[in-house]
């Protein structure tokens, strides 16, 4: 138990916050948390040390709340996708996912270095998007990033986390892979097709998607927080990526529905543009810093991981 150890948490109305929320109150943290809509994270998530108003460009209390807190868990930023029919990257929604990360933890480190009881550690999202889009060719933590817009802000993102390096911070980058989560994200859309009987390999189905089931992205956190051995960037993947091809023909074992009906590349190309490179290319993400340290994968295979989430 890691009684009255205080920890800022931001993003915790999203995917992965909500879920790691009630399991840092259970092991004794004292959740500060910090976001746009403090009233509404409440409701969402009652039993909280405090609600505090965070936003990415805005200075406020939440910065007195971080001198002297133990830890920083930053996973804010405006949604990549929001649905795959949700938001178009349009130049605006571009600057937008950007601005809400780099001004966003520029804004949290800056708050460290002005801090006097500076915080151990500063755990900061990234993805596995920072390595840009590649074939088969297992990367770890050691690959250089890539160079397409989503690379690009992992990269100007994890330099500004890597500023509270100097301060003295013990700093996680987490570069999370696909997030497995029935009602929301990417296994929510994809398992649609499926449930209705057309589902099929997203084409061309070699592109490698690294993926993560939620309890080992937490457990990941977790290691990231509480290891000190842990720093620099982590991969958060499970150790056996999948081709797409392959991935849609578990999902559809899973489901009991066949992976029989191909979806072309140009039709997601004129439905999305851009952003059709999210799923029509992937990257193929091994977590060797995590497995180094020892962390032991709960679901190291996808089917079971599948299994157990759309049971
Ligand atoms: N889920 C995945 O599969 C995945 C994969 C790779 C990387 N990641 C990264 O991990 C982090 C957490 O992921 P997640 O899926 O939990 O995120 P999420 O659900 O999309 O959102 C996290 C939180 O960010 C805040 N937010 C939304 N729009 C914002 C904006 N325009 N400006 C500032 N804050 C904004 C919201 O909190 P408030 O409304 O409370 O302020 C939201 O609850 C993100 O940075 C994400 O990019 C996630």
């Amino acid at each position: 138990m890691q009684h009255g150890k205080r920890i800022l948490l931001t993003g915790a109305t999203g995917l992965i916050g909500t879920k790691l929320f009630p399991l840092l109150c259970e092991r004794g943290y004292e959740v500060v948390i910090c976001s746009r809509y403090p009233e509404q994270a409440r409701a969402k998530l009652p039993g909280a040390a405090a609600y505090l108003h965070w936003a990415p460009a805005e200075s406020g209390p939440w910065a007195t709340a971080l001198d002297g807190a133990h830890a920083i868990i930053h996973l804010a930023g405006a949604p990549i996708t929001q649905g795959l029919l949700g938001v178009r990257w349009t130049p605006a929604y571009k600057a937008e996912i950007r601005n809400s990360r780099v001004v966003g933890t520029r804004g949290l480190v800056n708050a460290i270095a002005a801090a006097t009881q500076r915080p151990a550690v500063l755990i900061s999202a990234s993805a596995v998007g920072y390595y840009g889009y590649s074939d088969a060719t297992p990367l770890d933590e050691t690959a250089p990033p890539g160079d397409d817009f989503v690379a690009q802000i992992c990269v100007a993102w994890e330099q500004e986390a890597v500023r509270a390096e100097s301060l003295g911070v013990r700093v996680v980058r987490l570069r999370t892979g696909i997030v497995l989560d029935p009602h929301s994200g990417a296994l929510a859309q994809l398992q649609v097709p499926f449930r209705m009987h057309v589902g099929g390999p997203i084409m061309p189905g070699t592109q490698y998607y690294s993926w993560i089931h939620p309890a080992d992205e937490l457990g990941i956190l977790l290691l990231a927080l509480e290891d000190e051995r842990a720093h620099g960037p982590f991969n958060a993947t499970a150790p056996t990526p999948q081709s797409n091809r392959d991935f849609c023909t578990t999902l559809g074992e899973v489901l009991d529905s066949p992976a029989w009906l191909p979806v072309p590349e140009f039709s997601l190309r004129l439905a999305l543009g851009e952003m059709a490179d999210l799923v029509v290319k992937g990257q193929c993400v091994l977590p060797a810093r995590a497995q180094a340290l020892g962390y032991s994968f709960k679901y190291p295979h996808l089917k079971p991981a599948l299994q157990d989430l759309l049971k």
